[in-house]
């Protein structure tokens, strides 16, 4: 088995500066060495490789900022998702922005195109270029894979690989207006953390993957929103909202799609080390790796 690390230091899916150092402190950490150590072959030659694209020579298109950035970048990370998929290697992208995801499940998708999507986030990342207030590409991602929304030239190599009864959600609860009319008009099922209060996190993983997963067969690409944690746990995002996951609740997801044996792909995202105290980084940066080690295999006993 063999774990292919895809560093993405970019952040043009949104505004604040420093998510683009996030893999680079996650392999610091020494992330590729403790996944050896959980017995993974490891394949990292260095952060993936991109051509950055002036804000002067890429203006927004209708609301959406740094479209062709954004855009670029994801194609190319679709791209090497897609290649270690295909060469059955397990693609661990680092991010970065959230944005990147409309690249990772590209991939994912291409190589498997029945794989499922569990989204582990405070956020539904699923408006369009008409709903978007922020004009933020990372709150768009799935809109894009759902073919959802009026269509953008600029990211018509994004195709609608994904149905809305193969994407469920863990962890909301800052949706907007817009999302929520989304989220109902195609039955998209997601559990808030007004389920996860109510039910456990127990009960709401075996739900989210009975849905998304019935037989436990198909592959899961888990994407996974550090800022789906509560702010006490990941302090270090770009846009924090209290009342999260525990420590606990967010390693119990990871470690439940584990025992599923159906991982296939894996994004850990929104580590932004420039935000908040080195004490408060330290802990984002170890939680961060943490998670990834309790998706790829890492057990208490
Ligand atoms: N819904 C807001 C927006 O569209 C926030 C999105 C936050 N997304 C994220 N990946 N952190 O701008
Ligand atoms: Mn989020
Ligand atoms: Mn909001
Ligand atoms: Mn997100």
């Amino acid at each position: 088995k063999t774990v292919a690390i895809v560093g993405c230091p970019f952040r043009g899916g949104q505004a604040k500066l420093g998510v683009d150092n996030g893999p680079i402190h996650l392999v610091e950490a020494g992330l590729p060495e403790q996944l050896a150590e959980l017995g993974w072959q490891v394949k990292f030659d260095g952060h993936h490789q991109f051509a950055t694209i002036d804000a002067e020579n890429d203006p927004p298109i209708g609301k959406l900022k740094n479209p062709r950035f954004v855009s670029r970048v994801c194609k190319s990370v679709a791209e090497v998702v897609g290649d270690h998929a295909k060469k059955g290697q397990l693609p661990l992208t680092l991010g970065g922005d959230h944005s990147l995801a409309m690249g990772t499940i590209s991939g994912t998708l291409e190589k498997y195109p029945d794989a499922c999507v569990i989204w582990v986030d405070a956020h539904a990342d699923i408006n369009t270029a008409e709903t978007t207030d922020s004009g933020n590409i990372h709150g768009m991602p799935l809109s894009f894979l759902l073919g959802i929304g009026p269509k953008v030239d600029e990211f018509s190599w994004v195709k609608p690989v994904l149905k809305p009864h193969r994407l469920v959600y863990i962890g909301l609860r800052d949706v907007d207006q817009g999302e929520r009319r989304i989220l109902k008009e195609h039955g998209i099922k997601a559990f808030s953390m007004h389920e996860v209060d109510k039910y456990g996190i127990g009960r709401v993983v075996e739900m989210a993957l009975d849905h998304v997963n019935p037989g436990r067969k198909l592959p899961i690409h888990l994407s996974f929103d550090v800022d789906a944690l509560d702010p006490t746990v990941a302090p270090s995002t770009g846009t924090p909202v209290r009342g999260g996951l525990t420590f606990r609740e967010g390693h119990y997801i990871c470690e439940s799609v584990y025992e599923t044996g159906c991982l296939v792909a894996l994004d850990i995202m929104e580590v932004n080390p420039s935000l908040a105290d080195e004490e408060s980084v330290k802990q984002t940066v170890a939680v961060g790796c943490s998670l990834a080690r309790s998706a790829l295999g890492e057990t208490l006993l």
